[in-house]
C-alpha cells in the first residue's frame, strides 16, 4: 500500500512448532508483518476481513471442520482480495493455480529467505496484477463555491455505484459538511473524526460510515465548523489508503481553498474531476490553478474538466472556454434547474429519482468515462 511497504501477513496454522517456526523466522525483520496466528479455518474469513491482510499464509494440512484447501476455495469464493501463499509438505504435493486460488506453494522444510521471498513476490504480483482494474479514487473540486460540486460528486458517487462498483463518497467539505444538511442525517451521525488515529482497520469503517439508501457509503464531515480542524493530513492518509482496500470507486467532495488538508486529499487522488461553469471568475480561478497544479508536478492528464450547466453558456462561447483552459472540457453537464434543485431537496441523487433525464445521462455517461480511464500516477508533491 501506498502508506507503507510493509506487508501485513495472516497465518492459518494448528501446529504450534510450525507456527512458532514462522514466527521465529520474521521476529528478526520489520517487511512482513505476521498479524495473527489462527488455528481454526472455521473462523479465518470473518478474521481476514477484519484485520485485512495483504497476503494469508494457509496450511494445506489443516485440520478441524474447515481444512486447508476448503478455506482457500472459501477465500476464493469470497472474493476477499487477498492473494494465498499454501504451505505444504512434500509428501503433499500441491500445485499453485491462480484459478483456484493458490496463488503460490510454500514446501516445507523453508529458509527464512524462501518464506520471504515467496510473501514478497506474491503481494507484488497480486498488486500489479489488480492495480489496472483497482481502485480509482476521484476528486471533485472547483477553486469556486456553488459551482455544482456537491451535486455532482453525490450523484457520480450513485452512479458509478450503479455501474456495480462499490463505492464509497467522502465529504471532504470539513467545515461545511454539505452531505449532512443534503441527506439529512442525524446531527449525532459518526463523522471521519470517529475514526481512531493509530491504525484503522475495515470494522472500524462499518461503525462510522453512513449506509446511503441510494447504495453508496458515505464518509461524512465532522458536524461543526471548528472541528475540522482537528483532520490532520496524516488522518486523511490513512482513511485513504484504508478505503482504497475496501473499496473500487472513492469519490471526493473538496471545497475550494488550496491548503494542506485538500492537497492531501488531492495529491492521492487518480483524476481530479474540475468543474468549470460559463462564468468568467470560475475560469479565471481554474486558470490560476492549472498554473499551481503544474508547479506541483501533477500530470496534466490527471485534471478532467467539466463543464457544469453546460447548456448555459451567458456569453461566453465554448471556443472561448476551451482556449482559456487549453484544451476542450472531457466532460459536460446539463442544466435542469426543476430536477436537481428538488432531488437535492429530497436528499435523493437525481439520477435514480428521473434516470432518463438529460442531466441524469450526462453524469452516467461520465461515470463510465471516468471508470474507464487509465489510472494516471498520483502527483509527486510529497
Ligand atoms: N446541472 C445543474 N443544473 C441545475 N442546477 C444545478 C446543477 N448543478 C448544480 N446545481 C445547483 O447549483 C447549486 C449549487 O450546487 P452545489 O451545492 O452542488 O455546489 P457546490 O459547488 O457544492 O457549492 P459549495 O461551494 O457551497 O459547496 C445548487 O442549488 C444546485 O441545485
Ligand atoms: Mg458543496
Amino acid at each position: 500500500m501506498a502508506s507503507s511497504d510493509q506487508i501485513r501477513l495472516l497465518l492459518v496454522e494448528d501446529v504450534p512448532q510450525v507456527a512458532q517456526y514462522v514466527r521465529s523466522l520474521l521476529n528478526s525483520q520489520s517487511h512482513i508483518k505476521l498479524l495473527d496466528v489462527l488455528t481454526d479455518g472455521a473462523k479465518a474469513i470473518s478474521s481476514a476481513q477484519q484485520l485485512r491482510p495483504d497476503v494469508m499464509l494457509v496450511d494445506a494440512l489443516l485440520q478441524g471442520r474447515v481444512k486447508g484447501l476448503a478455506l482457500v476455495e472459501q477465500i476464493q469464493s469470497q472474493r476477499l482480495g487477498v492473494p494465498v501463499v499454501v504451505l505444504t509438505v512434500p509428501q503433499n504435493p500441491v500445485e499453485p493455480s491462480p484459478e483456484r486460488g493458490i496463488d503460490a506453494v510454500l514446501s516445507m522444510p523453508f529458509s527464512g529467505y524462501d518464506l520471504m521471498n515467496k510473501i514478497t513476490s506474491v503481494h507484488q504480483n497480486y498488486q500489479s496484477a489488480n492495480s489496472v482494474g483497482g481502485s480509482r479514487q476521484i476528486a471533485v473540486f472547483a477553486p469556486k463555491g456553488g459551482v455544482g460540486k456537491t451535486t455532482i460528486a453525490f450523484n457520480l458517487a450513485v452512479a458509478i455505484g450503479q455501474r456495480g462498483s462499490k463505492t464509497v463518497l467522502i465529504d471532504a467539505s470539513l467545515q461545511f459538511g454539505d452531505m449532512r444538511a443534503l441527506l439529512k442525517v442525524p446531527v449525532d451521525a459518526p463523522s471521519i473524526l470517529d475514526l481512531p488515529t493509530d491504525r484503522i482497520q475495515e470494522s472500524d469503517l462499518q461503525d462510522v460510515l453512513w449506509r446511503d439508501p441510494s447504495g453508496i457509503d458515505i464518509l461524512l464531515a465532522p458536524p461543526r465548523v471548528e472541528m475540522a480542524e482537528m483532520v490532520t493530513v496524516r488522518d486523511v492518509d490513512k482513511v485513504l489508503s484504508l478505503l482504497r482496500r475496501v473499496y473500487e470507486a472513492i469519490v471526493l467532495d473538496l471545497p475550494a481553498p488550496l491548503n494542506d488538508i485538500n492537497l492531501a486529499f488531492l495529491d492521492a487522488s487518480d483524476t481530479i474531476l474540475e468543474i468549470v461553469t460559463y462564468d468568467s471568475t470560475t475560469i479565471h480561478n481554474t486558470i490560476a490553478v492549472a498554473d499551481a497544479f503544474r508547479s506541483i508536478g501533477y500530470p496534466a492528464a490527471k485534471v478532467r474538466y467539466l463543464i457544469n450547466r453546460a447548456d448555459s453558456p451567458g456569453g461566453i462561447s465554448p471556443d472561448d472556454l476551451a482556449r482559456a483552459l487549453g484544451r476542450v472540457p472531457e466532460h459536460r453537464v446539463v442544466s435542469d434547474g426543476m430536477l436537481v434543485v428538488q432531488s437535492n431537496n429530497e436528499g435523493i441523487p437525481f439520477v435514480l429519482a428521473n434516470p432518463d433525464a438529460a442531466v441524469s445521462q450526462d453524469v452516467a455517461r461520465m461515470a463510465t468515462e471516468l471508470m474507464a480511464v487509465a489510472r494516471v500516477p498520483a502527483g509527486a508533491r510529497r
